[in-house]
């Protein structure tokens, strides 16, 4: 009988532990700043001795948050009890402060260490200082200081060793923001993650501890910038009463070194000011401009700038008055330049009346304007030249703009990517961008070197991201689609670094460091992008979304009055074989690429089959590099695609003693949704694309669940995002 007792106290206690270390809930709302208890005993003994208390020197609001920041994790990480045995005996303490405020004999240490860091760069190293020692955290401004205790935290969180620690960080792009499709009435266009956490109704009064909670994730990335508002914008985001709420949101960001953006209607003159014209040439619009910027900058002294979606999609621009592009953006660039402010000028056009390829119009329409923009304008230009396909060859411009600034953006949100039920690792897709060579100035001319300036010498550098972030209570309606914003500020802050280490470090810090969860679990998050790939628009295809809203497969639309809408327009699919051709036999779209790129597009042979149909029509029958006819290889792909999702989902579900139990069931439930609609995307594209082909499915491809007819007739007036 005592034995059986025993027993059983034994089996709680182990219960206990299991239930208190995997089974609460967590709803994912700390993001990658989980700051879980280390039970670790040999690591935490490390850190709790090696910090024994921190000393913050300089009284800005920013070395208030760094410090806050610390005390909160270190309460985390260490344990709640932590923060009252802290002493001040002197050694071993974390010291932090920015240079100029840093005592003399600490500086002296550190000059090598300054003279390697940029602004906004940071050092941290453990320095002795009158036989004690310090770990120092570190840079020019504050604002460096605050990206370094976030840097120090990721170590901590991440399970590093930090004696001897010696680190060295600048940022290598001058702005990293978000870009917020979000409208006044809080919906959120190609948003899948609820509603937009801006709550004008109740700015400026009312500070949502989310606008904190935001903010301190954006800096713990090194993010500092952010537009708050539609690219499709509204004029009434410029008048008084909403330019004191986003002073509100510009005071909380602050201290965290994020600058706020509004995007700029450009009829804004005569919608909110009263004028006949919004012509950038006449004289009361150009006032009109500079007078709306001082009152800005007069509310919020260090405002970022506009963001400006012109002549595109039906929104007025300079073209509206006979203008052109460069009249429009050096307006807003003089009115800004007195501040300090920039204009980023989205490259994002094309027009119904333009018949030449989609793809080619906006190099067109931007490349003889080349030098001609002010120094203070940006010109922003997505990832590839259609529209944030799963997978697109790198915009030409990237290689033809020498003299005019120029920033990437990609889409975090996932409008062409299954929304927010789809787990996709887009920093796999970032780093395959920023890797492709130009050729501009010969081989290793990277587009990310043009993005970080280093091709050609530029200080007006940046990336932008389309945010996933809603009120949903984990942010991003996915909890691993969180990595997409996590992964998107690191390789903004450093378009070099590898996406497979970042998900290496996201996982560590949003889930676990037991390396059973994370090994796996980076794998499937850096083979989820190909299978997105697989099972939506393998071998190049693109754009064969249904109408409108997106969601789903379309390929057979083709009854929309702009041609450049239909997905017919783009896979044109025939009873000869399918793609687009772009080479010089086609609409020469090639020719926009450096000669040793266009010759690689130009020729079938050597272009990479993954952009196949992107650049060429290609026979049914044509032979791919494994031996299959490319029907048979499309098909195999939507296949391998629908296996690839089964394969995440199983792995998932042998993950439950790592997760907590919430994290684990919600994630569970997305990976089922994944797989039922990644096998509504091979059914649905098969069917369609069989009546071209004309041939049977080869072996191992299942049987579709539906005709195509059932297909073709399902609605979804309500999907999400619009
Ligand atoms: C896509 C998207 C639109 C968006 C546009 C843009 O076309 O579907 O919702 O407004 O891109 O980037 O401006």
């Amino acid at each position: 009988m005592v034995l059986f007792t025993k027993k059983i106290l034994s089996l709680t206690l182990f219960l206990t532990f299991v239930f208190t270390t995997t089974s609460f809930a967590n709803d994912g709302y700390n993001l990658w700043l989980q700051y879980t208890k280390i039970e670790n005993k040999k690591l935490l003994k490390e850190y709790t001795e090696t910090i024994r208390g921190i000393e913050s020197i300089g009284n800005s609001e920013t070395i208030k948050v760094s410090k806050d920041e610390l005390n909160k994790a270190f309460s985390g990480l260490f344990g709640p009890e932590y923060l009252l045995k802290q002493n001040d005996s002197g050694n071993n303490t974390l010291i932090i402060g920015s240079e100029s405020n840093l005592a003399k004999q600490i500086r002296s240490k550190l000059k090598k260490e300054y003279s390697q860091i940029e602004k906004d760069g940071f050092v941290i190293k453990q320095i002795q200082v009158d036989n004690k020692t310090h770990i120092v955290i570190t840079g020019k401004t504050d604002y460096g200081v605050l990206y370094g205790v976030f840097r120090f935290l990721r170590e901590l969180q991440t399970h590093k060793s930090i004696s001897g620690i010696n680190i060295v960080d600048s940022p290598k792009v001058a702005i990293r923001m978000l870009n917020h499709w979000d409208n006044l009435d809080r919906t959120v266009e190609r948003g899948y993650a609820g509603l937009s956490i801006w709550n004008w109704h109740t700015l400026p009064d009312y500070i949502d501890q989310r606008y904190i909670d935001y903010a301190r994730a954006n800096a713990s990335i090194g993010i500092n910038g952010t537009a708050l508002t539609n690219v499709n914008a509204n004029a009434f985001i410029l008048t008084p009463h909403y330019l004191e709420k986003v002073k509100a949101l510009a005071d909380v960001f602050r201290p965290y070194g994020i600058k706020v953006y509004l995007t700029a209607r450009f009829s804004a003159p005569i919608e909110i000011g009263g004028l006949k014209t919004a012509d950038p040439l006449n004289a009361d619009v150009i006032k009109w401009w500079k007078d709306k910027t001082a009152e800005i900058y007069k509310a919020i002294p260090d405002f970022g700038g506009f963001l400006v979606k012109a002549n595109s999609e039906g929104q007025p621009g300079p073209q509206n008055y006979n203008r052109n592009h460069v009249d429009g953006a050096n307006l807003m660039a003089e009115a800004l330049k007195p501040f300090g402010g920039i204009v980023m000028w989205r490259a994002f056009v094309y027009s119904e009346h333009d018949a030449s390829d989609r793809a080619k119009q906006a190099y067109t329409e931007f490349v003889p304007y080349d030098g001609k923009f002010k120094d203070n304008v940006i010109i922003q230009v997505k990832n590839g030249a259609i529209d944030f396909q799963p997978r697109e060859p790198f915009h030409p411009m990237f290689g033809a703009m020498p003299n005019t600034n120029m920033m990437m953006e990609f889409q975090i949100t996932q409008e062409y990517m299954g929304f927010s039920t789809h787990l996709v690792y887009q920093p796999k897709l970032y780093e395959e961008v920023f890797e492709a060579d130009t050729y501009r100035k010969g081989k290793g001319s990277t587009v990310a070197k043009v993005i970080e300036g280093s091709l050609d010498n530029k200080k007006l550098t940046g990336v932008a991201g389309v945010s996933n972030i809603g009120n949903n209570m984990n942010w991003t309606g996915h909890h691993f689609l969180q990595a997409n914003w996590y992964g998107f500020g690191r390789l903004a802050w450093n378009p070099n670094l590898n996406s497979e280490d970042i998900a290496d470090e996201w996982i560590r810090q949003t889930f676990s460091n037991n390396e059973h969860f994370v090994n796996p679990i980076k794998r499937m998050m850096i083979q989820s992008r190909e299978t997105v790939v697989d099972y939506m628009n393998p071998y190049g295809l693109h754009h064969i979304f249904d109408t409108g809203h997106h969601y789903g497969p379309g390929p057979w639309v083709g009854n929309l009055p702009r041609p450049e809408w239909n997905p017919t327009y783009y896979h044109k699919a025939d009873e000869y074989g399918i793609g687009f051709n772009r080479t010089k036999t086609g609409s020469n779209a090639t020719a926009q690429y450096a000669p040793e790129v266009a010759k690689k597009y130009d020729d079938i042979s050597t272009t990479p089959e993954k952009n196949l149909l992107w650049f060429h029509h290609v026979s049914w029958n044509h032979e791919l590099k494994d031996g299959n006819t490319l029907w048979n290889g499309i098909a195999l792909k939507y296949q391998s695609g629908v296996n690839k999702v089964e394969n995440m989902a199983s792995l998932w579900n042998s993950m439950e003693a790592y997760v907590d139990i919430q994290r684990f069931k919600e994630v569970q439930m997305m990976l089922n949704i994944q797989l039922k609609e990644a096998k509504w995307w091979r059914d649905a594209c098969l069917l369609y694309f069989q009546q071209f082909s004309k041939q049977d499915l080869p072996n191992g491809v299942e049987k579709p669940s539906k005709t195509l007819k059932e297909f073709q007739s399902m609605r979804f007036p309500f999907a999400p995002g619009r």
